[in-house]
């Protein structure tokens, strides 16, 4: 370590995950740790906002301490505190805000709120030293499915989100009418291995210059059809049922690409780990001799390295939040 690297300890609240990270100069991840809750919503189908705070709040201190110990470190080795103040529930938000301002203040370090979407994206600087803005970046996750023009670490456009129901959201809700239950897309993606992808669902927004999403449709389009075809091969329906999805966000994300003049492209959020759109994004790069980053699949659903990424990059710029910084559900990027 140099006496130039900042030493950054993420902390990550938003929603199901109980998250924190040690990560120098926005790239080098030395601890990540992550407590999640899926276990206990399970049973409710998803997330449950008031259990979520609450769970929150009896692990985010021995979550952080682990983070430190793993990382071999404590308060004093720490430069700067990344923090999630928004998008997400606002209950959840509150828990990691408040330890974070109460870190901050105790111990005299700076800290930065982050927006949980720029985050995502920050992920792919996770151990890739080489990616540098400009770019355009697909997030695709269980609240958001946004196509953004990255200009620069602070900067961003976004060029198209979805109308309804977001990416992840899709796979959460057709993962249920197929009895697989949540979270969904990890449940959709496994079976989808085994089938093949020989029904048609429909593909919405699909005109040249559009990066808006809509995905509401092509769950009733799954529903409808299990109801007319009760027999069925499932697999066949989850393998046709992704690709769909895959092929939308994939096209999309390249033909903005191509509408800015920039030939990198990144995937980020949870569906970002989706086997099946790894695999298109690579193919398509290939194919249009395209620069390609994709985080590691640990790096694509809710994690704090990605966190304490997107707050270097902030405090290199001169930003530093203030106890005043309350927690925001709705948060834009
Ligand atoms: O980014 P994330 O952890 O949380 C949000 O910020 O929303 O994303 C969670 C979403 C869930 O909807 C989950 O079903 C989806 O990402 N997801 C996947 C996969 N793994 C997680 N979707 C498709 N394929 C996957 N392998
Ligand atoms: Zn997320």
């Amino acid at each position: 370590m140099s006496n130039k690297d900042v030493v950054v300890l993420g902390i990550e609240s938003s929603c199901d995950e109980t998250a924190s990270a040690v990560v120098i100069n926005g790239r080098n991840v030395i601890s990540n740790v992550i407590s999640s809750q899926i276990d206990i919503h399970r049973e409710f189908g998803g997330v449950v906002p008031e259990i979520a705070s609450r769970k929150h709040i009896e692990v985010i201190d021995s979550v952080i301490l682990k983070a430190l110990s793993d990382a071999n470190m404590d308060f004093d080795d720490i430069d700067l505190i990344g923090v999630t103040y928004g998008p997400g529930l606002i209950g959840s938000l509150l828990v990691g805000l408040s330890e974070a301002k109460a870190i901050s203040y105790a111990k005299g370090i700076p800290f930065v709120g982050v927006n949980h979407i720029e985050g995502h994206i920050a992920a792919n600087y996770l151990d890739n030293p080489e990616l540098e803005p400009p770019y355009v970046c697909l997030v695709a996750s269980g609240g958001h499915s946004h196509i953004v023009h990255v200009k620069d670490y602070t900067e961003f456009q976004v060029m198209g989100k979805t109308t309804d129901d977001a990416a992840g959201e899709a796979f959460d809700k057709v993962s249920r009418v197929l009895g697989l239950g949540y979270p969904g897309g990890p449940a959709v993606d496994n079976l989808a291995k085994m089938g093949s992808a020989n029904i048609e669902f429909p593909m919405a927004f699909m005109q040249k210059g559009n990066y808006d999403f809509s995905f509401s449709g092509i769950k009733t389009a799954v529903i409808n059809y299990l109801k007319k075809h009760p027999d069925v091969s499932l697999a066949d329906v989850a393998a046709s049922f992704q690709k769909a999805v895959v092929d939308v966000l994939s096209y999309k994300l390249f033909e903005a690409a191509k509408d800015v003049g920039v030939n990198v492209i990144a995937i980020a959020g949870g569906v970002a780990s989706n086997s099946g759109l790894r695999k298109r994004v690579e193919e398509m790069a290939a194919e249009y001799g395209f620069k390609v980053y994709r985080p590691k699949p640990v790096y694509c659903t809710d994690n704090a390295a990605m966190i304490a990424s997107a707050a270097y990059f902030r405090y290199e710029r001169g930003y530093v939040s203030d106890l005043h910084l309350n927690a925001v559900a709705n948060l834009n990027l």
